[in-house]
């Protein structure tokens, strides 16, 4: 059995508590917040934690395999690289730090002491994205062309990081891993605020390949409505995935054009092609399970997880680059 020790019980830390509580090979044998209130609602669904106030006391122990970190964006550098300087495995909550710099010390330490760093980016497990990601490795959508999402609802406004950092970090990664770790050569993004915190709370990216592949990224947090869809156009099919549906989160259009090449410039002939929708059957199951047996399956037995730490360098590398270009109201910074 592992030993797992989460730090931080706000909004998301229960959700792993249950998880790596319902997780094969893991034990959940503490957890840390500086909040009582926090650890006692713990304690009253799982008597048997033991609750600590502060996360290096979870870092001292030496039943401890495993540290979550479930904290605020800006500790996850300082927390995550002390505990793997004691020799613990980590997963860190979505985005895995704020910079490229500070990944790349951390996969440095990870890599010295022989460790698992592992980031939460929860999308990558839904049933929704694994059916996407198996469209695109097939072939079924042909040559990715376009990757449009837009994620957007009234709150939760972060006293501290821009919803980029909170919200476009899941399209990111979502777009990380079904391009199979596409990268940009160039960003764009626009944000602004609306608040005297200065923090953006709408914002739009667009990142730019060397094909004529283009991504666009919708980030909001002060829309009256909840939207969390994506668009994906390849040369075969174009998928909708629409996560706010209840059970048909995923529609196949088997639709698409052809150009035909012109003679000359003012004969074009563009053929549409509107074929049948699909909506295909997806698991049901919690991704947040996925991601805890994920974490515990890389420590154990050395798999390579979905979520790795690559994809949380790559989207980190996107999120500092775009939060650059926001701040020069939308230059493009280029990746290359
Ligand atoms: N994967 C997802 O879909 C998802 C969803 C929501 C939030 N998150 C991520 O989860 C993380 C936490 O977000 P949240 O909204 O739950 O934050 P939160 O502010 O609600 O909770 C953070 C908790 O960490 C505790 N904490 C901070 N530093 C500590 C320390 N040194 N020792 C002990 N406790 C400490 C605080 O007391 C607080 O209770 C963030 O990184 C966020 O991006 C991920």
């Amino acid at each position: 059995m592992l030993g797992i020790g989460i730090v931080g019980l706000g909004y998301w830390g229960p959700n792993l508590v249950r998880n790596f509580s319902a997780a094969a090979e893991a034990e959940v044998r503490c957890v840390a917040d500086r909040d009582a209130a926090r650890l006692q609602k713990i304690h009253s669904l799982y008597p048997a934690v033991d609750l600590l106030s502060e996360a290096t006391e979870v870092f001292q122990r030496s039943d401890i395999d495993a540290v979550v970190l479930a904290t605020p964006i800006n500790t996850h550098f300082p927390l995550a690289k002390m505990a793997l300087e004691a020799g613990k495995h980590v997963l860190v909550e979505k985005p895995l730090a704020t910079s490229r710099a500070e990944v790349l010390e951390l996969m440095e330490i990870a890599d010295r002491k022989g460790l698992q760093l592992m980031v939460d980016h929860t999308f990558l497990y839904t049933g929704a994205v694994q059916k996407i990601k198996s469209l695109v490795d097939s072939g079924e959508l042909g040559e990715l062309q376009y990757f449009d999402s837009t994620r957007i609802n009234l709150g939760l406004f972060n006293p501290n990081w821009s919803v980029i950092w909170d919200l476009a970090v899941h399209d990111l990664s979502i777009f990380d891993y079904i391009s199979s770790g596409k990268k940009p050569v160039a960003v764009s993004a626009t944000g602004i605020s609306h608040t005297q915190m200065g923090i953006e709370d709408i914002a739009y990216i667009s990142l730019f390949f060397n094909d004529s592949t283009i991504a666009h990224i919708t980030s909001s947090w002060i829309s009256p409505v909840k939207i969390r869809k994506t668009m994906i156009g390849g040369s075969k099919k174009m998928v909708i995935y629409d996560d706010v549906e209840p059970t048909e989160k995923i529609k196949i259009y088997d639709s698409g054009f052809s150009v035909s090449s012109p003679e000359d410039m003012h004969r074009w002939l563009v053929d549409y092609r509107f074929g049948d929708i699909a909506i295909p059957k997806i698991a049901q199951t919690e991704a947040l399970l996925g991601v805890a047996q994920d974490f515990v399956s890389a420590i154990v037995r050395g798999t390579r997880p979905i979520s790795d730490r690559e994809s949380g360098l790559n989207v980190v590398t996107i999120l500092e680059a775009a939060q650059q270009s926001v701040k020069q109201r939308g230059q493009t910074v280029s990746l290359v």
